[in-house]
């Protein structure tokens, strides 16, 4: 018997848990409907805001490699390499919310059973941009997105009240989810930046506001690195950077780490596991910590695109792992690892009773 691939997931059915996330391969419809022919089970669009954005000058994104046989790790082109990670500076969709509009009826229509995500972005700042919020969810919607994804992760942005400058304060996630919760028919999934403290504290306010999903991890804040013989960052523009943010294989440790805190916090709750991914082995680790469904952007950006490699052997993978395991769904494995992750005291010692957590008994540690 086929393994049964198909999730629900927040309300929605999905043939399988597996989505191309906001990026590059999500840049179009003709992209998008390229991704559901080869197999995705849902996609998040690129981030429609309501005004055009001009991009930096030259490439958007590069990609980082290490040698096997020293230490080099660097965006330049050679043989014999390894992926590390992708670096971007890339700003939400060149095209605005009216060029999406027609483009989102045109996907539904030519795949009315695959679920389309639409990432929407505003400010914060004041009632009329979050009622920019509401006007971006309303159209999307209208034109048959089965659900929002809130970009409040965009490393990018100088506002402090748009992109990952809203997802690191716990406040302004709330307000902007419940004017979206104002008007929405659809769920709302938030996407959080990994760059905070306690990602636990967004993502309780993501909920108190109405989410109904929680996505992580979004790029992590970083620089390129610097060429030793230019002294030039390996991506600038006239010899100058800004904070990009990183992806890829580099990410996915980092990334669990963060999602483990909120699956644990909120063993109820729905998330969507992004950061790393390019093969089963790699998504398994984001569904034993309790996540419903997995994203991918940086493995597919390098597979033709929209990683149609990438998806069959997601596929693939989940099926062969279902046979060996015997699991007949997702819910069967969902979760499975989360109560694994436990305080260091908590680890075995050889002595079990030499160690006390770092406290008074070790000399160096009171308690508060
Ligand atoms: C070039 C590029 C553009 C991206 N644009 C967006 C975007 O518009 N909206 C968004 O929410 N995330 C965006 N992301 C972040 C990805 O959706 C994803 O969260 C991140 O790359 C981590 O996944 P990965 O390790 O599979 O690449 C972008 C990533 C890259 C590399």
């Amino acid at each position: 018997m086929a393994a049964q691939l198909n999730v629900t997931f927040a309300g929605l059915r999905f043939d399988n848990p597996f989505l191309l996330a906001s990026a590059p391969p999500t840049e179009s419809d003709s992209n998008i409907i390229r991704a559901f022919d080869a197999g995705w089970g849902g996609v998040v669009t690129k981030t429609i805001g309501l005004h055009p954005v001009v991009n930096v000058y030259g490439p958007k994104t590069k990609f980082l490699r290490s040698t096997p046989d020293s230490p080099q790790l660097s965006m330049k082109k050679r043989p014999g390499t390894a992926l590390h990670s992708s670096w971007n500076w890339e700003l939400i969709s060149d095209k605005p919310l009216d060029w999406w509009v027609p483009r989102i009826a045109r996907i539904k229509a030519a795949h009315p059973h695959r679920i389309l995500v639409a990432s929407i972005m505003a400010g914060s700042g004041s009632d009329e941009e979050l009622g920019h919020w509401q006007t971006l969810t309303r159209a999307c919607q209208d034109e048959g997105a089965d659900a929002v994804e809130l970009n409040l992760s965009c490393p990018h942005m100088d506002r402090q009240d748009m992109g990952s400058n809203i997802g690191k304060d716990t406040a302004q996630i709330s307000i902007v989810a419940q004017a979206v919760k104002e008007v929405a028919k659809v769920p709302i999934w938030a996407k959080l930046t990994p760059s905070t403290t306690d990602i636990v504290v967004e993502a309780r306010g993501a909920f108190l506001g109405g989410a109904d999903v929680v996505s992580s991890s979004n790029t992590f804040p970083s620089l390129p690195p610097i060429d030793p013989d230019t002294l030039d960052f390996e991506m600038n523009v006239d010899g100058f950077v800004s904070s990009g943010g990183l992806g890829g294989p580099a990410i996915l440790p980092l990334s669990m780490a963060k999602m483990s805190q909120m699956t644990q916090a909120f063993p109820g709750r729905a998330f969507s596991g992004i950061g790393g991914v390019a093969e089963f082995a790699h998504a398994l680790n984001y569904f034993l910590l309790g996540c419903g469904t997995v994203q991918v952007c940086t493995a597919a950006m390098l597979d033709q695109a929209i990683g149609p490699n990438v998806i069959r052997q997601l596929k693939q993978g989940m099926a062969d792992a279902m046979e060996k395991y015997g699991w007949s769904s997702l819910d069967d494995f969902r979760g499975l690892r989360r109560d694994r992750v436990v305080t260091h005291s908590k680890i075995r010692r050889p002595d079990d009773k030499a160690y006390h957590g770092g406290f008074e008994a070790e000399g160096y540690a009171t308690t508060l």
